[in-house]
């Protein structure tokens, strides 16, 4: 093994301004799922990936998920690209899963660059939207494939694959593909890897065993029939806007704190393994504040910041549709708004008493107002969270790939976003579950000048074919 790894990482070495060009190539293709102006970029997307998988040997299937629904626009869903690359009895089975659509990016929301754009800056680093969140990972297999093959280098390992294009939008649809498939196209799969998470810090490595869920809320308010002038109506009428800020305010305190009662009582109880576990991971308040540009952070232990990206549930409030936004002033009253906010889940909550925990609370927090306007309260997506253990022969593959590139031993974490599939890979092809991430902590994923360092990029393209090639060689039932 060792000859052909080396020989590997030799060869993607000698290629690495190759393989950033075709990172440019595909961030080139806006492929944002949430615009719907966009979806034939996004279809394209998928579209490329499946001829260059193809033009390589591997057997595709493309699946249409079929019509999506966005605010009565009926809009195909992208294609979700399923792949089998090599079938050798002798070999063992690596699925990987990861997207191919983006978050939406503008200049004017303040790039220093257009965000479809590459460009490769003095410091290393590759900015262009989608670069770290989920492109420079997608590709990483690609290319990890191409290198062998023109290589001539034994692949290690028979890869099937799973690139959906609506992940930043929900996947919709492919939880339905997942378990229809789970006995037929991913029939044989020994271990799952996604790359769709980052490091800890900047500098040193990291193997994922946990994700948070998500439920996202939408609070509607809606009182006259159409927006009135604040100087006739205002205080003579139930203002929604005024409602709705104040519903808002009774979710959570400025510290973070939810207040919707009850929320708390299913967190799963802290363990001293876990107390441990927090020992000696690659992460500092100044480094973080350094990345936030401003020391907004609310805890001064390290810890308990982690605590309350991994372990605790959070509530966010996004925006407010409906509502006057516009620069300027406006003497309006708006008629009808949706409050949009949502909470990240973590073991054990369940969803389902989420949303009746939050329900109850703002129907009663509602009725305390003595309001004649209309509320509703609309669960709009969620997501569950996923936990694991770190202590499976594919995680101990991933930390000797890891050893392997970096030198050193990968910190073991958990992460406060969400990639709802993963659950739904592991329990319905009942295997192992990795996450294995390329990108730092700093990269920017979903804002602006999104990016993925040079090193880590070229490294990771590294550490995806090493972990492979462990894989080929772990026995998995130990
Ligand atoms: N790559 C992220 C997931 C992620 C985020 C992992 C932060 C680790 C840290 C993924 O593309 C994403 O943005 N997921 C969404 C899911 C949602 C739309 C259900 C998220 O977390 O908001
Ligand atoms: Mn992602
Ligand atoms: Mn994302």
């Amino acid at each position: 093994m060792s000859t052909t790894v080396d020989k590997y990482f030799e060869l993607v070495d000698q290629h690495q301004q190759k393989f950033i060009e075709t990172l440019r190539e595909v961030v080139a293709i806006p492929s944002v799922s949430s615009d719907a102006s966009r979806r034939g970029e996004v279809v394209r997307m998928g579209e490329w990936l499946q001829a260059r998988w193809e033009a390589l040997g591997a057997t595709c299937k493309r699946v249409d998920p079929g019509k999506q629904d966005l605010h009565g626009l009926e809009l195909d869903l992208p294609p979700v690209i399923l792949g089998q690359y090599g079938n050798d009895a002798n070999k063992k089975t690596v699925l990987v899963y990861g997207h191919y659509d983006v978050q939406p990016a503008l200049l004017e929301d303040g790039w220093d660059t257009d965000p479809f754009t590459l460009v490769e800056t003095a410091d290393g680093r590759l900015v262009g939207r989608g670069s770290t969140d989920d492109k420079g990972p997608v590709l990483g297999w690609l290319l990890c494939a191409e290198t062998h093959k023109q290589a001539g280098l034994d692949f290690p390992v028979n890869l099937k694959f799973c690139f959906e294009g609506m992940e930043e939008s929900g996947s919709e649809g492919l939880d339905d593909i997942i378990v229809a498939e789970a006995d037929k196209w991913f029939k044989g799969t020994d271990v799952v890897c996604i790359s769709d998470n980052y490091w800890l810090g900047t500098s040193k490595p990291c193997l994922t065993h946990g994700l948070r869920g998500v439920s996202y809320f939408h609070l509607q308010v809606e009182g006259p029939g159409a927006d009135l002038h604040s100087g006739v109506f205002g205080g003579t009428v139930h203002e929604p806007m005024i409602d709705l800020v104040h519903l808002l305010s009774t979710l959570v305190d400025p510290n973070g704190r939810i207040k919707v009662p009850g929320i708390y009582d299913q967190v799963m109880p802290e363990t001293e393994e876990e107390e441990r576990s927090y020992e000696g991971l690659e992460f500092s308040h100044s480094a973080l504040a350094g990345d936030l540009k401003r020391d907004v952070i609310i805890h001064s232990d390290e810890r308990m910041t982690l605590k309350h990206r991994w372990r605790f549930p959070t509530l966010s409030i996004h925006g407010v549709e409906g509502a006057f936004y516009a620069p300027g002033d406006k003497t309006v009253i708006p008629a009808r708004v949706r409050g949009k906010f949502s909470l990240r889940t973590v073991p054990n909550m369940e969803p389902a008493r989420v949303a009746e925990l939050v329900t109850k609370y703002l129907n009663d927090e509602f009725a305390k107002l003595g309001s004649k306007n209309v509320m509703k309260v609309i669960e709009s997506h969620g997501g569950r969270w996923w936990y694991s253990s770190p202590n499976h022969p594919n995680f101990v593959a991933a930390a000797r790939a890891t050893e392997r590139v970096y030198g050193v031993t990968p910190d073991l974490t958990r992460e406060g976003g969400s990639i709802p599939v993963t659950l739904t890979f592991e329990e319905n092809l009942r295997v192992n579950v990795l996450l294995l991430p390329m990108g730092a902590a700093d990269d920017g994923a979903h804002s602006i000048n999104e990016k993925i360092d040079k090193r880590n990029y070229i490294q990771g393209i590294k550490l995806l074919g090493a972990y492979l090639h462990e894989i080929a060689v772990t026995d998995l039932t130990a």
